[in-house]
């Protein structure tokens, strides 16, 4: 099934960096949100990351306006009516996104590709609430989308051979490296990467040692690029926290109970980089990092 045009609903930080690399990768692209100035906000981060990937030698100055010049923001889920398949990264929310996939099975084409780019939730599930479960897949992309190879590919009960081949293809096209997994709470990056951050949570909580300290014991100690509570910031903490919900849950073991320091600091707002406080501060003029 040929794939020329993406829409992306959820312009925050993944569907900002999907939009990005589907426009470089050739495809006309809706970038939508549920405000006509939040789908804008995307699409200021995606000409920000373009100019960087200039900068740096990356792509030409003439593909960056090329991939920008593809790219129509909107604040009206319709305007995905065209697209041949739509990635949908909004809040991690099954709720919200079952509501948003049956509304979208009521604007599609027939045949088009519903992805999720959820982190944890049932594909399965997401594909009951629509009546096109074939065609429902999970496309999980890593933050920041530009720079990270990996797509992982979930296939739900029912989804076909067809959609499979077809988001490979597409994820290919986008630079990316598809590998599949099966429909498990949390699939693969998210059942091994999320106890780690939990476990780095819990050291916090315990008083076993400050988050500098295990951030800098893990990056110099392991070789991580980024320290578990520094990477916990930087994806935000409701996401990390509502990924450990759905991995215990769903997979019904206490090892996989979010720590209660977790829950509070998503409580009193505090949800990382993007809300200029996490386990740090982001106070610099390119929000760079502080202790907290
Ligand atoms: N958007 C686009 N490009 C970005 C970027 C962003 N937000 N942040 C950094 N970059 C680019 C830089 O331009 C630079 O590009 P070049 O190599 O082409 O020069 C490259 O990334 C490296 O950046 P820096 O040198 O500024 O900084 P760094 O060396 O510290 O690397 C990093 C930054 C790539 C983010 C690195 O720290 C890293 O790999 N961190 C771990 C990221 C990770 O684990 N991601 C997975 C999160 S889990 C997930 O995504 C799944 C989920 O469901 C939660
Ligand atoms: P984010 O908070 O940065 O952005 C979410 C965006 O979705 C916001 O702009 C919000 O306005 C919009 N939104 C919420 N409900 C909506 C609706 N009903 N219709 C349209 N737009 C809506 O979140 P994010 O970090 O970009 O995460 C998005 C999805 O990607 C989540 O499912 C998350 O689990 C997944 N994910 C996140 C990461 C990460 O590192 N942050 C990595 C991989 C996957």
């Amino acid at each position: 099934m040929p794939i020329a045009r993406i829409g992306v609903i959820g312009a925050g930080q993944m569907g900002a960096g999907i939009a990005h690399v589907a426009a470089l990768s050739g495809r006309d692209v809706v970038l939508a949100d549920v405000s006509a100035d939040l789908a804008g906000k995307g699409l200021a981060v995606v000409r920000k990351n373009l100019a960087r990937q200039v900068e740096k030698g990356k792509i030409t100055p003439e593909a960056a306006d090329a991939a920008l010049g593809r790219i129509v923001p909107s604040g009206d889920v319709a305007a995905l009516a065209e697209a041949d398949l739509v990635v949908e990264a909004i809040v991690e929310n099954e709720g919200v996104k079952r509501e948003l996939f049956a509304r979208l099975d009521g604007i599609l084409p027939p045949g088009a590709i519903l992805a999720s780019n959820t982190s944890s939730i049932s594909i399965t599930r997401l594909g009951a609430a629509t009546k096109r479960p074939e065609n429902v897949i999970g496309m999980h992309f890593m933050n920041p989308v530009p720079v990270m190879q990996l797509v992982e590919v979930i296939r739900g009960i029912a989804t076909s051979d067809e959609t499979t081949a077809a988001v490979v293809a597409a994820a290919k096209e986008m630079g990316k490296v598809p590998v599949e997994c099966r429909d498990f709470p949390g699939f693969v990056s998210n059942r091994v990467l999320m106890p780690m951050i939990n476990e780095a949570v819990f050291a916090v909580h315990e008083g076993v040692a400050t988050p500098d300290a295990v951030d800098t014991i893990m990056k110099l100690g392991m070789n991580h690029p980024m320290g578990p509570l520094t990477l916990a910031d930087f994806i935000g903490l409701d996401t990390c926290l509502a990924i450990l919900r759905v991995l215990h849950q769903g997979l019904g073991d206490d090892k996989y109970r979010p720590c209660p320091l977790l829950v509070q600091m998503v409580d009193a707002g505090w949800m990382g980089k993007k809300a200029g406080r996490g386990f740090y501060r982001y106070s610099g003029p390119g929000g760079e990092k502080v202790p907290a």
